[in-house]
């Protein structure tokens, strides 16, 4: 999508932060913004500094409710026009121990990072297909889903995501109508997302649990070697313009991927005439997944 300019463009945790980062790059390009977060005061302190120079209005919605980000869709639509920009940025940040697992903050953590990002596909995608495209999803992951870790929650969170936005990504259908996928996968980025993460951590968190988050190396990546969340935002504003997939924003995911990928290959059994008779039928059958 070459031109952004007078399209709306919906971005969940837009209040702060890197959603915040992505609706200054678009407002700057001339898009109007609809920005929905759980957060009410900082959703207005954005309008406030967003207004003056674009069309912005702001949804409170907490992403892990399907009904009420329906509504929100409807009333951003009836507002604004049709959404054309879908950005399924709004996360958190926390971890019991894969050691200590609690079931509250797995729901948590899978819900607000993975089960948003589902029902932002879920309540928009339908209706740019109903209009025949063009659209753009932009799915919020992270370098964590790149390789399991200490935040397991976290990264199977965004471990999903990033296979979800592939996936949508891979549709020949979606490529017909134009309605292209970005999945961002950021860095240490500069924004309150651990002091958030430890706010948010439910009822009955421990001090144990509590201070895996508050770790010194995790908040000198973020916190202080940090990328700008406006520089992120001009990521993002290039990869809808340019129609990109993968965006990174700095090369520290660069050995993890070169591990896990030399590990996976080799794991693999030698071959066999079973690979044989499964690479004939996939050449009959065409390209297909496996279970
Ligand atoms: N900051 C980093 O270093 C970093 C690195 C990798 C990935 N990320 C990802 O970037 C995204 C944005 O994070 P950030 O760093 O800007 O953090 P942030 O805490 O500054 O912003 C997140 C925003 O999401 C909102 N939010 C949280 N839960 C919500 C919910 N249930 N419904 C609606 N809104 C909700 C918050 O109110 C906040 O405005 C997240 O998905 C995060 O996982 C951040």
């Amino acid at each position: 999508m070459t031109d952004v300019a007078g399209k709306t463009i919906f971005i969940t945790g837009g209040a702060q932060g890197i959603g915040l980062g992505m609706a200054r790059a678009f407002a700057l390009a001339g898009a109007d913004l609809a920005l929905a977060d759980i957060d009410a005061d900082a959703l207005d302190a954005a309008r406030h500094e967003l207004s003056a120079t674009a069309r912005t209005e702001t949804f409170p919605l907490d992403v892990r409710d399907r009904d009420a980000f329906a509504q929100a869709a409807d009333d951003a639509e009836a507002r604004l026009g049709p959404v054309t920009v879908l950005c399924n940025n709004a996360g958190v940040l926390g971890t019991a121990s894969v050691t200590d697992p609690s079931p509250a903050v797995w729901d948590h953590i899978l819900g607000t990072d993975l089960g948003g990002v589902f029902n932002g596909v879920s309540v928009f995608l339908p209706r740019m297909i109903a209009r025949g495209g063009p659209g753009h999803v932009v799915n919020t992951a992270s370098t964590a889903g790149v390789r399991g870790g200490r935040l397991f929650e976290y990264s199977a969170a965004k471990a999903a995501v990033i296979a979800l936005s592939e996936s949508l990504h891979a549709d020949p259908d979606l490529a017909r109508l134009g309605v292209r996928t970005t999945v961002l996968c950021p860095g240490g980025v500069r924004t309150r997302i651990i002091d958030h993460g430890i706010a948010g951590m439910p009822g009955g968190t421990s001090e144990r649990q509590r201070t895996r988050i508050d770790d010194e190396r995790m908040r000198t990546v973020v916190e202080q070697c940090g990328l700008a969340p406006e520089d992120v935002g001009e990521l993002v504003l290039t990869a809808v313009r340019e129609d990109r997939f993968y965006v990174f924003t700095d090369r520290s995911a660069q050995a993890d991927l070169q591990e896990r990928a030399s590990a996976m290959l080799a794991a693999l059994p030698e071959e066999s005439e079973h690979d044989r008779r499964l690479a004939e039928a996939r050449r009959r059958l065409g390209p297909a997944q496996d279970a």
